[in-house]
């Protein structure tokens, strides 16, 4: 029986600031973040969005790929970005979907690499229990601190999967190669809103760890890099892929993969998943049958390297233009604005847009207040 995934969507923010805004702002060459990270923009969010809202928007869209929801048996969600220690976010979106009450629903965490984490989870459920279909969602908001070299790299998104039999898009492969070394490259303490980081240590722990799982990959499976068509790379910022690929697979093009994250910055444990749509989308060539290797890494840290094989017909599962314009309708803010929601303040004269249906009013009594929002 083949496992895999059946469906797939993402969602950001309605807004984005430009970075050579940015760069002009805190007196950077543009090319530095435009050539340099090949960043152009970045998604940053409104007050009254949050992990949770972008990912219910993201859940909603693959969950109309479902006939029925009553189908999803377990939601796990994945984040390094929540906002409380105790209480899985995935409880949100399970309330908000109107989810079976018996679904099984918690949070998994490991910086960059929990939707990978999850997604093996779920792959091995569904073997166990081939008439369960499983929802894996990873959303992220990162932020770094003002005038850092990692505020170029910010971003944020949701990416929702649903794991089942005889996938409608992926087969997830059984081939995998994981390693794991204790690092402190990147981490968020408890009391800190922003994430703390060793910027040069963190790329060299992201390449070493790919050059071990890749290796470890081909020793597993018994492939050549030959037989793999096509490459995925995690992508906290876009030069980081690309230096990715010109130590595995110089001779391969993962252009089609950065077109999304370029202009969505790092959406952490959702940004490999982004690329894999954002390839799938952009692709010119037929990817029927086609195997992609796929690289996962979470600083602190974790890596994996697997492959998933493209299922016969995958377009019809594909949301390209929706995604494009998802896009290209976003609002741009200015420098002036983007402060305002770095420190997460509301101007009380603007209404905001959201992504999706549900919004974040208010925290009151140290709980997050969420409602339905009205049309138009
Ligand atoms: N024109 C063109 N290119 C320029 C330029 C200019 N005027 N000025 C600089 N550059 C180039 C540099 O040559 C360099 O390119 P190479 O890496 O190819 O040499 C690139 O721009 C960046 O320049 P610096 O190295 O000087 O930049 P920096 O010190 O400001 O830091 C960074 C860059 C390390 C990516 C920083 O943004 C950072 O620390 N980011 C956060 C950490 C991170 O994302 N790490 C990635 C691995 S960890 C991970 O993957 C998990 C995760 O998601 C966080």
């Amino acid at each position: 029986m083949q496992v895999g995934i059946d469906a797939m969507a993402f969602s950001t923010s309605r807004y984005f600031l430009r970075l050579d805004t940015l760069a002009k702002n805190r007196n950077v060459d543009c090319a530095k973040y435009c050539i340099g990270i090949g960043q152009l923009k970045m998604s940053v969010f409104p007050p009254n969005e949050d992990i949770v809202t972008i990912a219910i928007s993201a859940a909603q869209k693959v969950m109309a790929r479902l006939v029925n929801k009553n189908e999803i048996d377990v939601l796990i969600f994945a984040t390094e970005s929540s906002f409380d220690l105790s209480k899985s976010a995935g409880i949100y979106v399970h309330h908000f979907l109107g989810l079976r009450p018996d679904c099984r629903v918690f949070d998994v965490k490991q910086a960059c690499y929990s939707v990978t984490a999850a997604l093996q989870l779920a792959r091995s459920f569904v073997k166990d229990n081939p008439d369960s279909k499983v929802l894996v969602i990873g959303s992220d908001i990162l932020k770094y601190s003002a005038g850092s070299s990692g505020e170029p790299t910010q971003g944020g998104a949701a990416i929702a999967i649903i794991v089942a039999k005889n996938p409608r898009l992926m087969i997830v492969e059984q081939h995998f190669s994981t390693y794991t070394t204790e690092i402190m490259d990147f981490w968020r303490p408890i009391e800190e809103g922003e994430a703390l980081f060793d910027g040069k240590l963190s790329a060299q722990n992201y390449l070493q760890s790919l050059e071990i799982t890749f290796l470890g990959y081909l020793k597993k499976s018994d492939l050549t890099p030959s037989d793999i068509d096509q490459v995925c790379f995690h992508a906290p910022f876009s030069k980081m892929a690309i230096k990715a690929r010109n130590k595995t697979f110089a001779d391969k093009s993962i252009d089609d993969t950065l077109i999304y994250n370029a202009i969505i910055g790092n959406s952490c444990s959702a940004s490999l998943y982004v690329c894999l749509i954002s390839l799938l989308d952009n692709s010119g060539d037929d990817l029927d049958g086609k195997r992609i290797g796929l690289f996962s890494y979470g600083s602190g840290s974790v890596a994996e390297f697997f492959s998933c094989t493209v299922v016969s017909g995958y377009r019809h599962m594909l949301s390209a233009e929706e995604n494009r314009k998802m896009l290209e309708d976003r609002i741009e803010v200015s420098f002036e604005e983007y402060e305002q929601f770095c420190k997460n303040q509301a101007d009380p004269g603007k209404k905001y847009a959201n992504v999706g249906s549900i919004r974040m009013v208010r925290v009151e009594n140290k709980q997050r207040i969420y409602e339905r929002r009205i049309a138009g």
